[in-house]
C-alpha cells in the first residue's frame, strides 16, 4: 500500500512538520510506503493517482485551514486527482477539538464530499508531546483502509428506494448504471446502494 501525506505550514520544521514525520514512522513501521508533498495552490496533483491513501495535513492560521492546501482544493486540481481516493486528514491549531471539529474541518470537507474520508483528526500544538495521539490517528486510519478494501468484495446490496429508482429509468440504461453504480460503491467501500449513494455516483453514469 502505498500513501502521500500532502501538507501546508507556513512555519519550516514546524509542528504540522513534525507531526507528519511521526505519522510517516508510524505508516512505515506497518510497512506503508509513504511520501510527503508540501501542498503549493497550482501545482500539477496528478501523481496522486499512484497512491492508495492520501492523508492531508495543514495548520489553522487565523481563523484559516492554511492557505497552499485550501487553494489546492479551491483553485489548483486537488480536488479532481482526489476523486475516488480514500482519504485520511488532520488540522493542527489551537482551538479545543470540539470546536475545531466545527469551525475548521468543514473548510475542508466542503471540497471533498463524494470522496471517502477514513478519519478526520484535530490535533492540538501539544501533540507532539503525546504520541500515543498520533500513533492511535494511523492505527485508525489503516484500521479503516482495510476494513474498506475487505467490504471491496462483499457486493453492495440495493435498498428498495434505489432499486424502485433503477426500475423508473428507461431499461436500455438500467445495466450500464447497475455496474456503474456497483462499481462506485465498491471503490467508497460502501455496503449498501442508497439513492444518495445514486446521487454520488451520478457523475460515472454521465448525470
Ligand atoms: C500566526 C498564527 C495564527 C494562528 N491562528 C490560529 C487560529 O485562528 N485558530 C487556531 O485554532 N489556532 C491558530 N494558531 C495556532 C496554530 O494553528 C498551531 O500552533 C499550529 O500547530 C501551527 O502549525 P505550524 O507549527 O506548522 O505553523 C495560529 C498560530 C499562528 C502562529
Amino acid at each position: 500500500m502505498k500513501a502521500v501525506i500532502l501538507y501546508d505550514s507556513r512555519t519550516t520544521n514546524g509542528s504540522t512538520e513534525a507531526i507528519i514525520d511521526a505519522i510517516g514512522l508510524k505508516l512505515a513501521e506497518n510497512d506503508v510506503y509513504v511520501e510527503k508533498a508540501k501542498c503549493k495552490a497550482l501545482a500539477d496533483y496528478g501523481f496522486i493517482r499512484d497512491f492508495d491513501l492520501v492523508i492531508l495535513g495543514a495548520p489553522v492560521y487565523y481563523f484559516l485551514v492554511s492557505s497552499q492546501l485550501l487553494g489546492a482544493l479551491i483553485q489548483g486540481n486537488l480536488k479532481q486527482n482526489l476523486k475516488r481516493k480514500k482519504i485520511a486528514m488532520f488540522l493542527t491549531c489551537g482551538t479545543p477539538d470540539y470546536m475545531a471539529a466545527v469551525l475548521y474541518l468543514p473548510q475542508l470537507k466542503i471540497h471533498l464530499v463524494r470522496n471517502k474520508i477514513l478519519v478526520e483528526q484535530i490535533f492540538p500544538s501539544s501533540v507532539l508531546t503525546e504520541s500515543d495521539i498520533i500513533d492511535s490517528f494511523v492505527l485508525d486510519v489503516l484500521s479503516e483502509y482495510h476494513k474498506t478494501m475487505k467490504s471491496r468484495v462483499v457486493s453492495a446490496r440495493w435498498t428498495d428506494e434505489a432499486q424502485d429508482w433503477l426500475e423508473s429509468v428507461p431499461s436500455f440504461l438500467q445495466s450500464k448504471i447497475k455496474s456503474a453504480a456497483e462499481e462506485y460503491a465498491e471503490e467508497m467501500g460502501y455496503n449498501e446502494i442508497t439513492c444518495d449513494v445514486l446521487d454520488a455516483a451520478k457523475d460515472k453514469f454521465g448525470g
